[in-house]
């Protein structure tokens, strides 16, 4: 949550007002109360701030036009925590006398007792957040220090929390200093040029290389030079490692589709055929952790959890035990006390920075050091990789869009592609079963691309017959009720609409209750072991007047028969297919999601309240 960008350059031709704006537009989708940017120029700080979006505030504050001679800016795009976002709240926070400028992105615990530390000693704070705190404290040790990044030590010494700061003061037009605990920063490393930001895209356009900051890490990032140290023990760092990233720019930018959910979702089929080439030596020792554990957990947050549902449901096909699924947050609460040896925990995040995620994750190494984390995650070098002991990492691609799109269906094909790798391993079906189930597999990819080519006028149809409802249900049985589950979260997100996605076989303990006449009910209806059964349900819904719109396949009859409405997803009717279904049914209600946002003229890239990396508690 909150984005942060930086640049210092002593490149002549740059123009780093452009630049700047342009980083921080590509952080939009971690927060987007209210935006700010800082430029040094002639040892003063020149700040541009305000809430709303970045396109507005840019409307009225030119936010790209910069002061003469000025190398060096910090811009922040806000999701606010302390403090709702007016102006005064948003960042960059400033010193007492307007020297020091600070954004932040992340929590501090402490703040209140720091607060009045410093007001003791005379401190006059502007603003209600945590984040000013951060640049009184650096004024304060600068009376004492004299030198900036010591004074920069001893404040966060003090800091309890969570936080990625990057910090200019006027003095020094060519020094940025960032520091992180917990929450994500990396550098990018251009000819002349180096920058700061809270993820990848938001730099890509300028350089592919880059250095990812650990937990309590500071650096001082010149135009050409970075230097490295430890907070807590001062010492520098020597060998951190530069990497180059294989993006590239057109990943991070809409090329020609009017949101990156759409485009997203476009993207799929090659999501899947990259995350398809996950190498085989790391499908098998994930597996075979699995394989040894007595006890097995999936954890994950929103989406993520929701493509776990879908993917253990295929990894206990063939693994044979039983893998309990837990939201994180929950899982500390509901695990304590009672985590044996020999367990496994499967951490799945796009992000990899999920604060639910990482905290029951990391109590459960402290707690009980003999677990397993094994992780699938989006981003190499997140947080989750760092705390894992065998990690997988989808190929998804940067993903922009607030919603989780192309990253969901990557997960739940690399959990399947673990399924296929532990079938190998337990030898229990032949080889001619698992070499079908891989074709099956491989297909998918193709189902997704031949969907989305032909069915959009399809789905814009149905959210126009769909328009006056404010309200209805997904529904479906088995491995199903994942998608069912996360079609709603999609809706619900995007287009503020309360969808709610069920068991079909529960909903007639309760939910049954709302249909009437005309009321609709969208079925997910795979041809798997839950069918014939979900046949029955449909007619209960049917029988009640409800309007049946329904998922299945190009080759259905039964349900399609009960169905006012049919989707028809073009995948073979066999249980290889099928086992997969939870791919290649979900881009329908994705599409679904997207065109109702569209149609209540709501920006399904910018989801009222919510931010695409959740790093706060
Ligand atoms: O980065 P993660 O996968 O850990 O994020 C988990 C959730 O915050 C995320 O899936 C959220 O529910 C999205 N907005 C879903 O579209």
């Amino acid at each position: 949550m909150c984005g942060i960008f930086g640049i210092v350059t002593n490149e002549e031709n740059l123009n780093i007002g452009n630049n700047v704006f342009e980083g921080i537009k590509r952080l939009e989708y971690r927060g987007y109360d209210s935006c700010g940017i800082v430029y040094i120029a002639n040892k003063k700080l020149f700040v541009k701030k305000d809430s709303g979006k970045i396109d507005e505030i840019h409307k009225k504050l030119k936010l790209n036009e910069f002061p003469n001679g000025s190398k060096l800016a910090l811009a922040h795009t806000r999701w606010a925590t302390h403090g709702p976002p007016t102006k005064i709240n948003s960042h960059p926070q400033l010193d007492c006398n307007n020297k020091i400028a600070v954004v932040h992105n992340g929590i501090l615990e402490n703040f209140f007792e720091l607060k009045e530390e410093l007001i003791s000693k005379g401190h006059v704070f502007k603003s209600e957040t945590d984040t000013e705190i951060i640049p009184h404290l650096i004024e304060e040790n600068l009376n004492t220090h004299g030198n900036l990044k010591e004074a920069v030590v001893s404040a966060i010494k003090k800091c309890k929390g969570a936080f990625a700061l990057a910090i200019c003061h006027a003095d020094y037009p060519d020094t940025i200093i960032v520091v992180r605990r917990e929450s994500p920063l990396v550098l990018g490393i251009a000819k002349n040029t180096t920058y700061c930001a809270s993820d990848i895209p938001a730099f890509l356009k300028y350089t592919r290389k880059c250095y990812i900051l650990d937990d309590d890490e500071l650096a001082i990032l010149r135009p050409n030079s970075v230097e490295f140290f430890n907070i807590m023990s001062e010492k520098r760092i020597e060998n951190k490692k530069l990497m180059t990233i294989d993006w590239n720019i057109g990943a991070a930018e809409k090329e020609g589709y009017d949101h990156f959910m759409l485009k997203e979702i476009y993207e799929e089929p090659m999501a899947l055929r990259r995350t398809m080439k996950i190498p085989t030596e790391s499908l098998k020792e994930f597996s075979e952790s699995l394989i040894n554990a007595e006890h097995i957990y999936i954890t994950a947050a929103g989406t993520s959890f929701y493509a776990s549902l879908a993917g253990k449901f295929i990894v206990t096909k063939f693994l044979g035990k039983y893998i309990e699924a837990i939201e994180c947050s929950e899982f500390k609460t509901q695990l304590d006390n009672c985590l044996e040896d020999n367990s496994v925990i499967i951490a799945v995040s796009q992000s990899g920075e999920t604060i639910d995620l990482i905290e029951p994750i990391r109590w459960a190494k402290k707690y009980n050091p003999s677990v397993k984390i094994l992780s699938i995650t989006n981003i190499v070098g997140s947080t989750l990789t760092r705390h894992s002991d065998q990690v997988l990492i989808t190929q998804a691609g940067p993903e922009i869009g607030v919603a989780a799109t192309k990253t969901y269906v990557s997960q739940v094909l690399t959990l399947a592609l673990v399924a296929l790798e532990i079938a190998k391993l337990r030898k229990k079906l032949s080889n001619e079963e698992i070499q079908k189930y891989y074709e099956a597999l491989q297909s998918v990819p193709d189902i997704i691309e031949n969907f989305l080519e032909k069915n959009v006028d399809l789905i814009k149809y149905i959210v126009k017959n769909l328009e006056k409802n404010l309200n209805f249900f997904f529904l479906a049985r088995g491995a199903s009720i994942a998608t069912a589950k996360e079609g709603g979260l999609k809706l619900k997100e995007v287009a503020c609409r309360f969808i709610e996605g069920y068991s079909a076989a529960h909903a007639k303990h309760g939910p049954i209750s709302l249909v009437r006449e005309g009321y609709p009910i969208i079925f997910i209806a795979p041809p798997d072991e839950t069918y014939e059964r979900l046949v029955g349900n449909v007619m209960e819904f049917k029988a009640r007047g409800g309007k049946i719109i329904s998922l299945v396949v190009e080759s259905d009859v039964k349900i399609t028969n009960l169905s006012d409405i049919t989707i028809r997803i073009p995948q073979p009717e066999d249980k290889y297919h099928s086992l997969f279904s939870s791919i290649t049914f979900i881009p329908a209600l994705q599409l679904l999601a997207y065109y109702a946002a569209l149609e209540h003229n709501l920006d399904p890239d910018k989801p009222l309240n919510l931010a695409k990396t959740v790093t706060v508690h």
